[in-house]
């Protein structure tokens, strides 16, 4: 690698112009942002899980903003992977940017069966596989913290799809170094790192905890040492393209995390304080590297 690397990136064999990618959970499928300029700058769009049957999601509240960062609490919230075929993805199609349909589960078959009903689309270039929801199982556990799950359901996936797909990690237990040769030996062509990281908001006052589920995903600027350390860590033992996720702030964080191995850098919490946060990005990265 190059440094300082390269904004332009090759991934999954397509040329990028940009390699900020909307995280999932922030652009639905890519159609309630079709009116808007947020897509400038944007490399790729990762779609709201989609599971097999229809989800309510979390009692409210399902957002709690903190001093530093914030609390989410969805639940994987989502119509199920007929609706999403049928009546989101058609728009989808106007996307000016490759688009990743994220899937989530709660079986190790669940992946593979919602991934059989995607291939009848030819709208996306390829999936997140999520099996790392810390608001869907009791006490945030999630699946991707036990490799030998990891491995079964990268199995499952390349079974019914030759699209490509990354598999995205959670940092809450587990070894995700593990995890990750797990994915790809499953025959995962990315790894993203990573999932929120689980947090908690008690009123002091009533002993309550805010959040109806207790522990939610969370998310912050603050945890850009984190992501980058799990990024390096896992791109030194992976031999497939990591895709970061978390702490971005910044044109530098981007550069930061592309230095540390990322191949490709996902924005959430940023979008939501800024909508134009892919091309602002993009601008102070320009700025900082002359490219
Ligand atoms: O609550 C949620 O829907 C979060 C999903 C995720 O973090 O993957």
């Amino acid at each position: 690698m190059s440094f300082p690397p390269a904004i332009r990136r090759k991934f999954w064999g397509r040329d990028f112009s940009s390699p900020v990618m909307l995280a999932s959970g922030t652009a639905g499928f890519g159609e309630e942002l079709l009116d808007l300029q947020c897509l400038s700058g944007a490399g790729a769009v990762v779609s709201k899980a989609v599971t097999f049957n229809p989800r309510e999601g979390n009692l409210p509240p399902r957002l709690l903003e903190t001093p530093f960062g914030l609390l989410n609490s969805i639940g994987l919230a989502n119509p199920g992977v007929y609706h999403v075929v049928k009546h989101l993805l058609p728009a989808a199609a106007g996307l000016p940017c490759p688009l990743l349909i994220n899937v989530a589960g709660e079986s190790v078959d669940e992946f593979a069966d919602v991934v059989s009903v995607l291939e009848e689309c030819s709208v996306h270039i390829g999936y997140e596989i999520n099996v790392s929801c810390p608001n869907a199982a009791e006490g945030g556990a999630a699946f991707g913290v036990d490799p030998d799950v990891v491995l079964r359901v990268a199995q499952g996936v390349s079974k019914v799809t030759g699209r490509p797909f990354s598999v995205k990690l959670t940092p809450n237990g587990g070894d995700m170094v593990q995890s990750a040769k797990a994915a790809v030996e499953g025959g995962a062509s990315a790894i993203t790192v990573c999932n929120t990281f689980l947090g908690m908001h008690i009123d002091w006052e009533t002993g309550k905890c805010v959040i109806k589920r207790k522990v939610a995903g969370y998310t912050s600027p603050a945890l850009l040492p984190l992501v980058v350390a799990r990024v390096w860590q896992v791109s030194n033992a992976v031999s497939v393209p990591v895709i970061s996720s978390g702490g971005v702030s910044r044109g530098e964080d981007v550069l930061q995390l592309l230095a540390a191995g990322a191949e490709m850098v996902q924005i959430g919490t940023r979008l939501m304080r800024r909508p134009f946060a892919a091309g602002e990005l993009m601008d102070e990265m320009k700025k900082l590297t002359g490219e």
